[in-house]
């Protein structure tokens, strides 16, 4: 499909989520079927304005994982001009910028989600990104700050601005992710007002939610984001459902279990090759990975409870190996 100027083979996106979707986890996501565009999780600008060397680790082997975009959150034009800068010698395919994030840091900072209620800088942090990056320009939104008051002043910062899509969570920023407020309504009212193409973003967690998300908002792709933990598969599931109108959902057993894990070391062991420098050791990284990772991989597997205490109790890579040693 195209989306703006990007080819991908799906309509399906990984979403850019802080300490969740890593180098290991994004290969680890698309060994299961086509994902048709990742994402690298939310980079400060002020961050690489300071000392770029902060943002390597995050940024390791990229080049392999293409398509892959690259999210900079920030509010200091400056901040942002010199990150895009440092970001040129990377082989990536979109610049993705964070106007969505509703956490206290970001809302302080005066960037992320606040953006959507500060659109004059919203305007210029675009115009920066346009101006200096060589690559397309994304932006990531929510539907609003706190309501939907200042949505045609949104879509008329976006429109004609030059950027390449936006991706669009069906909540504000004051709603955080709280369930109940997932708006699909707004998202359609967006995407008919939009001259650029919209990915829909917000509580996609099997095939029928992909589906029905599509045929209210007629978004032209879909991010997921939480649906993915535990269940790389998901978008192999999501892919078939709207091909073919079938659904094969893999049995959540110990087994598959440990297979996926498996699968997931490799992963991790593939992204640590050829000297990867991470501030603390390779061990610890992969005891952080495989750790947050079985615990998602194990949460539907019947009668878990105790094996998912055990690994949550887990402090090294010694410990969590020698549990699965006994399982298998
Ligand atoms: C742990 C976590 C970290 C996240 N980090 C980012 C981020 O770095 N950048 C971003 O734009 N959104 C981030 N998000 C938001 C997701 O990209 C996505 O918009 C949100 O989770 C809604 O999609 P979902 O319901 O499919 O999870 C994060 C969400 C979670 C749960």
């Amino acid at each position: 499909m195209k989306l703006g100027t990007l080819f991908l083979t799906n309509n399906l996106i990984l979403a850019p989520m802080l300490q969740v979707t890593t180098g290991p986890f994004r290969r680890f996501c698309r060994k299961f079927g086509d994902i048709g565009l990742v994402s690298v999780p939310m980079l400060y600008t002020k961050r690489i304005e300071k000392n770029p060397n902060t943002v390597l680790s995050d940024l390791h082997k990229i080049e392999d994982e293409r398509p892959i975009s690259v999210q900079l959150i920030g509010s200091e034009t400056n901040a942002l001009k010199c990150s895009i800068d440092f970001l040129e010698s990377y082989k990536f395919d979109v610049l993705d910028l964070n106007a969505g994030c509703p956490s206290k840091r970001a809302i302080k900072a005066q960037e992320g989600g606040y953006l959507l209620k500060d659109l004059d800088r919203l305007k210029i942090l675009i115009n920066t990104a346009l101006k200096y990056s060589s690559r397309p320009v994304s932006l990531k939104i929510r539907i609003g700050y706190n309501n939907l008051n200042d949505l045609d002043k949104l879509l008329n910062v976006i429109n004609n601005s030059g950027i390449e899509f936006m991706t669009v969570h069906g909540r504000t920023v004051k709603d955080r992710y709280s369930d109940a407020t997932l708006n699909l309504n707004a998202i359609k009212k967006i995407k008919s007002l939009s001259k650029i193409p919209v990915v829909g973003n917000g509580s996609i967690f099997n095939p029928q939610n992909a589906k029905n998300f599509l045929e209210l908002t007629n978004v032209d792709a879909l991010m997921i984001g939480r649906g993915s933990l535990g269940n790389p598969n998901i978008f192999n599931q999501i892919d078939q459902y709207l091909k073919e109108g079938t659904i094969t959902i893999p049995e959540n057993n110990i087994n598959n279990m440990i297979i996926n894990i498996q699968l997931y070391e490799r992963c991790v062991n593939e992204y640590l090759e050829n000297n990867f420098e991470i501030p603390y050791s390779h061990e610890k990284y992969k005891f952080v990975e495989l750790k947050r990772n079985l615990i998602w991989l194990s949460k539907n597997v019947h009668d878990s409870t105790d094996l998912r205490i055990k690994i949550s109790k887990t402090k090294t890579l010694e410990e969590l190996v020698s549990i699965l040693d006994y399982l298998n």
